[in-house]
């Protein structure tokens, strides 16, 4: 099973794509993720990403590329994937069908997290994570069940990203807008889109994503 979690910043795909981890054994692949590593790394993509991300716009296709070729070509041919992020653009739509092919996939789902987006700027401003394993956290949505205390790991360091500020946040969203809705229809043609409602309690989202894939 292959599927993409496809919604604007703050929807929820990383949220849910570790739920479908824990759930399905299914492996995610975040090229948010990946990037900021390279970042941290000081990786050339990371060098070469670090501005781009900062500002909110888009790193080029081909580093994106390279990353989740590279990715499945680390897989076992039984881990289903859940694209997180990726793709993002009518080009990296594209592209993500040869890079499946080439590894013998195919997409199954695409699931549309639908939000509303006035909600979405408080959702981002207010996400923290832990500095150890990466558990998502909110301040008021999703807070750890001990203050200061990751549930996951027990870790007392957390941290938050340098995009997640309110203007950053409006301009990935109007990127979002710009390039990544418009790939939508071109799924829709295929019959594999599902829009499930991102407004709902986390484990109501979990819930409907998995009577997709049932
Ligand atoms: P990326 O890391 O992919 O960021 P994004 O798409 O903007 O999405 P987010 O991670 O902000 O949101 P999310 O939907 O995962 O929400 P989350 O689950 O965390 O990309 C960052 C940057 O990297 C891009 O701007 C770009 O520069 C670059 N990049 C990445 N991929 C690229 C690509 N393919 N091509 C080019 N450039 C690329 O949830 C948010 C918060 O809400 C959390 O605090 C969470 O606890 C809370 N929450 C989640 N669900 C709910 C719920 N149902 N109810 C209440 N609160 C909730």
């Amino acid at each position: 099973m292959n599927i993409i979690l496809l919604g604007p910043p703050g929807a929820g795909k990383g949220t849910q794509s570790a739920g479908l981890v824990e759930r399905h054994g299914m492996k995610q692949l975040s090229t948010g993720d990946m990037l900021r590593a390279a970042v941290k790394a000081g990786t050339p993509v990371g060098l070469k990403a670090k501005a781009v991300m900062d500002a909110g716009g888009l790193v080029s296709d081909d580093i994106v590329a390279d990353l989740i070729d590279a990715e499945l070509a680390a897989m076992d041919a039984e881990t289903g994937a859940i694209f997180d992020g990726y793709p993002r653009t009518a080009s990296q739509a594209e592209t993500l069908d040869s890079i499946l092919a080439k590894h013998n996939r195919s997409l199954d789902h695409v699931v549309e997290l639908s939000v509303d987006e006035d909600a979405l700027v408080e959702r981002i401003t207010g996400r923290f994570s832990c500095a150890n394993c990466g558990a998502l956290y909110h301040d008021t949505a999703n807070a750890p069940a001990k203050e200061g205390v990751c549930d996951t790991c027990g870790c007392t360091e957390f941290k938050r990203r340098p995009d997640d500020n309110e203007e950053t946040v409006r301009h990935r969203m109007s990127v979002y807008r710009a390039e990544t809705a418009p790939i939508l229809p071109g799924y829709e043609t295929r019959g594999i889109v599902t829009r499930v409602d991102g407004m709902a309690g986390i484990g109501e989202v979990a819930t409907a994503i998995d009577a997709v894939l049932a």
